[in-house]
């Protein structure tokens, strides 16, 4: 339930509040993009770096942007603004525009994706007979012209939600589907638990091999571990300037990311017992999930409904997360640039559209089209993720470590002193120290990597 303060709506319930922020963080970044990342990373040494990172920096910048967004009720601009009047602090806004827009666009490809797994399994056209090689469903996806209408469509889709609002859309959605989605993986969990290739694939994700951490599996981690949790580019700032007043800061962005990487590894045990079971190799990338599922779904009874629901609800776990990020730049055209909802909704999904286009161009036309080696799709997610997610990230740990009112921020997670929060001094001290350098110093080796690149 939502009332509206002032011209804001605020959501009144703390349940709403936490499945809101949920139904962001959850969506492809646990369920296809954590398995890849994992299985190309070294499996348990991806893990456990995700999981540091999680903790150690992403649960302090997630506290950082939600005391942001709720003591200003405030986009990422006017937050930076008005914590920070006649400072130059609020163009790092810029840059979490520009990630989500590029975010959205190959976000929205994958999404593509699920539409298509989830119709053609209702319709009984998906071909679980040959799931791999080059004329799997997967390959019949990903060329010719329907992943391209499919991304748009998507979009559309995420269009028309927007156009409802915070209120209508986003929250009724999330507080129904999250919970269902949760329950599914289970099942699929306890599912995968019980074939052949479940040692090797829990061991795979579970057991790490040290050796296996380099500069690579440390930047993929904490990229993994912003994108998963939807930080660095004021989306967790924007959805907490909806929070109530009595909202507790701290909880909830623990219980966002616990749910979150509970997601995530859910995924990782539904994926990797699959992989070793059926012969596959971890290390395919992007298509992982959509060529491991396939496989999971045909030795189930009544597969295709189970197919039908699991990429239905995958496809509104997407829909959840793709709204948050469209809010960055909806709030920006609407409370800076002054222009109606509406039509700052039209002007976002048009470059996002141009975006997304340009992303599913990369599995047909523009497949040779590379730059730094990466195609459209993948320089979209390299940048956004371990590079623009990452910095955004340390800027807002930096600003609200050093710059920021510390009786403001104490007051935020205390809620003006009517609740206890003893953590308060060793968040501040993570948000001087240990987060800018940590993030800093893994962003020194991107720049490393980069420069091999070129
Ligand atoms: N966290 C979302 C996911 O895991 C993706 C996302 C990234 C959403 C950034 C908003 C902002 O799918």
């Amino acid at each position: 339930m939502t009332k509206k303060t002032e011209n804001r709506a605020v959501f009144n319930s703390k349940f709403a509040a936490i499945a809101t922020t949920v139904g962001s963080a959850v969506g492809l970044g646990n369920i296809w993009r954590f398995p890849y990342e994992a299985g190309t990373h070294g499996g348990g040494a991806f893990l456990i770096c995700y999981f540091a990172f999680v903790l150690l920096l992403g649960v302090p910048v997630l506290c950082a942007e939600y005391s942001m967004g709720r003591a200003t009720r405030s986009n990422i601009f006017g937050a930076y603004r008005q914590l920070a009047p006649g400072q130059k602090w609020q163009f790092s806004g810029y840059l979490g525009i520009i990630a989500s827009l590029l975010i959205l666009s190959f976000y929205s490809v994958v999404a593509g994706w699920t539409v298509e797994y989830c119709i053609s399994s209702a319709t009984g056209s998906l071909d679980f007979s040959n799931p791999e090689g080059e004329h799997s469903q997967f390959m019949a996806l990903t060329t010719g012209w329907r992943p391209v209408m499919w991304t748009v469509i998507f979009l559309f889709c995420n269009t028309f939600i927007l156009l409802g609002g915070v209120s209508k859309g986003i929250e009724r959605a999330s507080n129904i589907l999250m919970p269902l989605l949760f329950l599914l993986l289970i099942a699929f969990c306890i599912n995968s638990l019980t074939l052949p290739g479940r040692n090797e694939g829990l061991s795979f994700l579970f057991h790490p091999d040290f050796s296996q951490i380099n500069s690579k599996v440390l930047l993929s981690a904490l990229g993994q571990s912003f994108f998963s949790l939807s930080l660095g580019l004021g989306c967790m700032m924007t959805y907490a300037s909806y929070f109530s007043a009595d909202t507790r800061l701290g909880k909830t962005a623990i219980t966002t990311a616990l749910l979150d990487s509970g997601v995530a590894v859910l995924a990782g045990i539904i994926i990797f017992p699959a992989v070793f079971s059926f012969g596959l190799s971890p290390e395919s990338g992007p298509t992982l999930v959509f060529e491991v599922l396939p496989f999971i779904f045909m030795q189930l009874p009544g597969g295709a409904i189970w197919s039908t629901l699991f990429f239905l609800l995958l496809f509104l776990a997407s829909i959840t997360s793709t709204v948050s990020m469209s809010e960055i730049s909806i709030t920006y055209f609407t409370e800076e640039k002054k222009m109606s909802r509406r039509k700052a909704t039209l002007v976002s999904s048009a470059i996002a559209m141009a975006g997304g286009l340009l992303c599913a161009f990369s599995f047909g036309p523009l497949k040779e089209l590379t730059i730094c080696g990466m195609t459209f799709f993948n320089l979209f997610d390299y940048v956004s993720s371990n590079i623009a997610l990452p910095i955004g990230g340390m800027i807002c740990s930096v600003f609200v470590g050093w710059v920021m009112d510390k009786r403001l921020l104490q007051a935020q997670f205390t809620n003006e002193g009517r609740q206890r929060f003893p953590f308060f001094r060793l968040l501040v001290f993570f948000l001087k120290w240990i987060c800018p350098t940590a993030i800093f110093l893994l962003f020194l080796d991107s720049i490393g990597i980069l420069s091999l690149l070129l």
